[in-house]
């Protein structure tokens, strides 16, 4: 049976790859998109999630528009790695609407409709899941399994050296989210993405040679975060937010994996959003499973095959 699932998201570049595995992949049951401040500006998000469902084919999965800000902080942009987070495509999007639903509501009454049957994945900010959570406290007992993209694994940050942009941006969200008591699954920023989900310039090659509109598409919304991945050190794109959807959908992609205690810090002068990945021998209770190690030529190959589909997007899209 497909998997029913949300994805919480700040559409841009990689958000879009792991809408499509959402949107294209038979073992996903993708039941609405929420949108979270992050990535880009809140209205060029939305853009470009419609953008992205237009390329699946012009699937209609609901939008709902979610937090345009994190819980206490200011919003933190990151338009210096991706542009406005579609390689400067645009697309008439006149008559596409997102839902009157605010996206917090919408998550708190799907996971009340059937309690331990609907995932998500959060590929932003958590914003919105710490809201549900406030909203109502059975959220995260009704959710069947969180999967966050976020953070490092004792490793290195991004947007500053202790940390990774989607716990840097709301830190009390991530915190909040992580002492709830959801059932999550963690894929770290690093090591995981930065060893072993970065397409470099052959896998770029190849899925540039597929010559598809999916594959125009993504070699599109991937152009100017590739140029910034260059420029830091990091020899291809990055795929965090499509290994965390796949990894759902595809458990059988992970290696390794173990139980982590998780706490994100709030208070720190020079280490806002740092991930504490506690391993077992600090006397700390378990809250998460972090991803390790990934088959990373099988998640190679699985967004290689995504994209190798003939998609039909119903709306012209200039700059493709
Ligand atoms: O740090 C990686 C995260 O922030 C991903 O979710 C990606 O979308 C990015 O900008
Ligand atoms: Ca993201």
């Amino acid at each position: 049976m497909a998997v029913p699932l949300v994805i919480d998201t700040d559409t841009a570049q990689d958000d879009c790859v792991a809408l499509l595995v959402g949107l294209l992949d038979p073992a996903a049951d993708l039941r609405a998109i929420t949108m979270v401040a992050g990535n880009v500006g809140f209205d060029q998000q939305v853009r470009n999630a419609f953008m992205t469902l237009n390329a699946a084919g012009g699937r209609d999965v609901p939008v709902y528009l979610g937090s345009r800000r994190p819980l206490v902080r200011e919003w933190v942009s990151a338009e210096n790695v991706h542009g406005d987070g579609s390689g400067g495509l645009r697309m008439d999007q006149d008559g596409l609407e997102a839902r009157g639903e605010h996206a917090v509501d919408a998550l708190v009454r799907m996971a009340a409709e059937s309690p331990g049957e609907l995932s998500v994945v959060a590929i932003g900010p958590l914003t919105n899941i710490a809201a549900a959570v406030i909203k109502d406290p059975a959220f995260a007992g009704n959710v069947k399994t969180l999967y966050v993209m976020g953070g490092s694994n004792n490793g290195r940050g991004n947007i500053t050296a202790a940390a990774e942009f989607n716990f840097y941006v709301d830190p009390e969200a991530a915190k909040a989210v992580f002492a709830a008591g959801f059932d999550i699954t963690v894929v770290p920023w690093d090591p995981l993405t930065l060893k072993q989900a970065v397409f470099g310039q052959d896998r770029l090659d190849r899925i540039a040679a597929l010559g598809t509109p999916l594959a125009r598409f993504f070699t599109r919304i991937c152009g100017p975060t590739l140029e910034f991945d260059r420029s830091v050190g990091i020899d291809g794109t990055t795929h965090p937010d499509s290994l965390t959807a796949a990894v759902l959908l595809h458990p059988e992609l992970v290696r390794a994996a173990s139980r982590y205690h998780v706490d994100v810090e709030t208070a720190g002068e020079l280490t806002r959003g740092y991930s504490a990945m506690s391993w077992g021998v600090h006397g700390l209770e378990p809250n998460a499973r972090v991803v390790e190690e990934i088959d990373a030529e099988g998640f190679f190959d699985y967004v290689l095959e995504l994209l190798s589909r003939d998609t039909d997007p119903p709306r012209a899209v200039s700059g493709l």
